[in-house]
């Protein structure tokens, strides 16, 4: 058992700090409406804390998950962030999709305080996190790493090291460019279908067996032909996120034309009020004006 703390209990945070006390681990959680907190405590045994730093205080392993870079450095800095509260050795995993400069900043800030630091952003959206079969893309020391996985394992399928802190954000990155533009041929896809006259779903079944098979499509598909977005993983953090490549493609030079493209789609999405709906939902802006 593993003295931990959790802070951050959204729609990511709340299961991920579940399945660690589930597993038997020792958890402690903030969140900044701690209604929340309390109802976790209440459902999964642990005790709620009302700073992130007393939270962090006696723990060997403290995670985080909160929405972008201001919102982490508001509970990891100052007088009641996570930093001042966590004990000489022990180490931050931040599994908050944010820059890799803020995740950079905030582990040369943790090694001079004697702290270690892990970039840990994930994949697998809500399910992955309710079910425990996230992905878990790390940047930072192989010592912390092996020290921090145990825990991660609890709501994880796969943890992987990819190198220094930033890493972990960096591999983040790749995955938002892979899945922009896909789902968009999704979406251009299942709107020509629909069009054509197709019975959409026997189409998926068939291609969806072929080279044309993904995530997006296995996961996502059916509701797209529904017309249901109101679920998954929300517009506005998909533009959050692309906002983080846009600035990281200006540091080193990489082009994305196609990844460019598509964030201006989703703001088409977000001016007809999808800012929560699903990033599927770019297929709306096909079939509505
Ligand atoms: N949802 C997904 O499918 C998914 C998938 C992969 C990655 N992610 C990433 O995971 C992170 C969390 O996503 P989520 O869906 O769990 O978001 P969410 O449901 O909106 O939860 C955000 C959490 O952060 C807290 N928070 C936000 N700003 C804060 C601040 N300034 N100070 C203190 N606490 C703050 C919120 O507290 P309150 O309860 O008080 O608002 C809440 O606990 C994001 O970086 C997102 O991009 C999400």
């Amino acid at each position: 058992m593993t003295k931990t703390a959790f802070i951050g209990l959204g729609v990511m945070g709340y299961p991920m700090a579940g399945h660690m006390a589930a597993k038997g681990h020792d958890v402690t959680v903030y969140n900044r409406t701690e209604a929340k907190a309390k109802k976790w405590a209440e459902e999964h045994g642990g005790s709620a804390a009302a700073t992130p730093a007393k939270a962090a205080e006696g723990a060997d392993v403290v995670c985080a998950c909160v929405g972008n870079d201001d919102d982490l450095r508001s509970v990891v800095y100052g007088d009641d962030g996570i930093l001042v509260g966590m004990k000489d050795g022990a180490v931050f995993v931040d599994h908050t999709t944010a820059s890799a400069d803020v995740a950079r900043e905030i582990g040369e800030k943790a090694a001079g305080m004697g702290l270690r630091f892990i970039d840990a952003p994930v994949s697998g959206g809500q399910a992955g996190a309710e079910n425990g079969v996230l992905t878990v893309m790390c940047g930072g020391d192989e010592g912390a790493f092996n020290d921090a996985q145990p825990v991660m394992d609890c709501y994880a399928q796969a943890v992987t090291l990819l190198g220094p802190v930033g890493s972990g954000q960096l591999c983040k990155m790749v995955n938002q460019i892979c899945i922009a533009g896909l789902v968009q041929g999704l979406a251009e896809g299942i709107n020509f279908g629909t069009k054509a006259g197709l019975d959409m779903n026997k189409v998926v079944d068939v291609i969806s067996k072929g080279a044309a098979q993904s995530w997006q499509m296995d996961n996502r598909a059916r509701t797209m032909i529904k017309d249901e977005f109101e679920f998954g993983f929300a517009v506005d953090w998909m533009r959050k996120d692309l906002g983080i490549c846009f600035q990281e493609a200006r540091n080193n030079g990489a082009r994305l034309p196609v990844t460019a493209l598509v964030d201006q789609f989703y703001s088409g999405v977000q001016a007809k009020g999808g800012n929560r709906w699903d990033t599927s939902s770019l297929l709306r802006n096909l079939t509505q004006d």
